[in-house]
């Protein structure tokens, strides 16, 4: 869903690739002896690589190799622990768990993904909400007082009891302003509407997207000839075009801001103003028009079984899968491209491209190892990046992390435990 190169560095290379130029690779993976170079080169074994990795090997045919740090998990922050006591075992999730849109084709970009590569989601149970909790000062919550304070209220989905929650929690006015801007989103021919007509794969945020967003043109021309800008550009302007036309009232925005952030959060790992327009409206959609829900997988924990399916349909096909690979830096070419990674004391090298799938966390530290190596590229060039890869949005998502005191229970409205 976040189109942003930090997170996804994809260099597309030719089928050649010019190895001479480089110090002779050194002793081969450990992967598998027959194979040392492969078509695309994935790093991180997260969603977002093992997705790349099963479109590239079962869609285009690539050889695909997924380097992977941890010794023996997959799927990056998408894992699960146990923790137990005298009650017994219980099973945690981190990372994404609030899934919707899984359990039947729809509009989320996973769900997308394999029905084209044909893939089988694991059954889902539909839940009708979940339950936030979140510490603060009592106006940073939105809330009427003094202090710091705790808040806990139920988000409802289906389009049923929501603003009632909201009125008896954040007050009228924060019904009322939330009641409005969703109503806005969700209007016919509205940004909903036209964010469903266009495939989350033309969802970018460079300076092509004007060039894929073309193929969507009729769902965009009904919100109007700004449509695909407002659709690919960051939830924050929408927000607050809206805001600076209505009547403000400062704790209700406040609780409008703090759950659009949420949700942009749960979305993008960012807040609103990283987050792009699109996936927000249409995850409004898929929380708050009647019938929807939130799913869980039946058996399991949250992305447990998805990642289990995405992994055998990449080795179904040939693909390789690596544990324990440290990469520590990337392998540029003199034209600055990335033809390869070092990972622990070997070189691995990508005919067709790499694709760089960590945590924005550990993206500057490669970045500065490639540069600390050195190599026939331009310097200047991957300072560049570097800064980048270091800049405000990277500090502001941390602030995020560190605020985001969540706690997410599940209603039960099956009858199971
Ligand atoms: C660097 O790699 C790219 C992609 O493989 C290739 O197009 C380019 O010719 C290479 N540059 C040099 C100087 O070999």
């Amino acid at each position: 869903m976040n189109v942003s190169y930090i997170l996804l560095l994809l260099a597309l290379l030719p089928s050649t690739s010019p190895f001479h130029l480089f110090p002779p690779p050194r002793p081969v993976l450990n992967l598998h002896s027959s194979q040392k170079k492969f078509d695309c080169v994935i790093v991180g074994s997260g969603l977002g690589g093992l997705t790349a990795a099963a479109t590239l090997q079962r869609l285009y045919g690539r050889d695909c190799v997924v380097l992977e740090q941890h010794e023996d998990a997959i799927g990056g922050v998408a894992h699960s622990f146990t923790l137990k006591n005298s009650a017994g075992p219980f099973q945690f999730d981190a990372g994404p768990s609030l899934l919707t849109g899984l359990s039947r084709p729809s509009y989320n970009p996973l769900r997308q993904i394999f029905d084209l590569l044909s893939l089988p989601m694991p059954p889902m149970i539909e839940y009708d909400g979940w339950k936030v909790q979140s510490k603060g000062e009592m106006k940073d919550l939105g809330l009427e007082g003094e202090g710091e304070g705790w808040v806990e209220f139920e988000v409802k989905t289906g389009g049923g009891g929501f603003g009632e929650e909201i009125e008896r929690v954040f007050g009228r006015e924060a019904m009322k302003l939330f009641t409005e801007f969703t109503d806005l989103i969700l209007e016919k021919n509205g940004l909903y509407e036209s964010s469903c007509g266009v495939p989350p794969f033309v969802l970018r945020g460079d300076k092509y997207a004007a060039i894929t967003l073309t193929r969507s043109l009729p769902s965009l021309l009904k919100i109007g000839p700004k449509g695909g800008k407002i659709l690919t550009s960051s939830f924050d302007k929408f927000y607050d075009s809206f805001i600076s036309k209505s009547d403000r009232n400062p704790l209700a925005e406040t609780f409008l801001r703090n759950y659009f952030n949420y949700l942009s959060f749960a979305l993008s790992g960012y807040t609103m103003e990283r987050t792009q327009t699109a996936p927000v409206a249409y995850m409004i959609g898929d929380l708050h028009l009647p019938g929807s829900s939130v799913n869980f997988p039946e058996k399991g924990t949250a992305l447990g079984g998805i990642i289990d399916v995405l992994v055998s349909g990449i080795k179904e096909k040939g693909g390789t899968i690596s544990n324990s690979e440290n990469v520590k830096s990337l392998i540029l070419n003199s034209s600055n491209k990335c033809i390869g990674v070092r990972s622990n004391d070997k070189d691995i090298f990508a005919r067709d491209g790499v694709v760089l799938n960590v945590g924005i966390w550990s993206l500057p530290g490669i970045l500065r190892e490639t540069l600390r190596i050195g190599g026939e590229f331009d310097e200047g060039f991957l300072r560049e990046r570097i800064e980048h890869a270091e800049g405000k949005h990277v500090k502001n998502a941390r602030k995020m992390f560190e605020r985001a005191f969540l706690t997410i229970c599940f209603r039960f409205n099956t009858g199971n435990e």
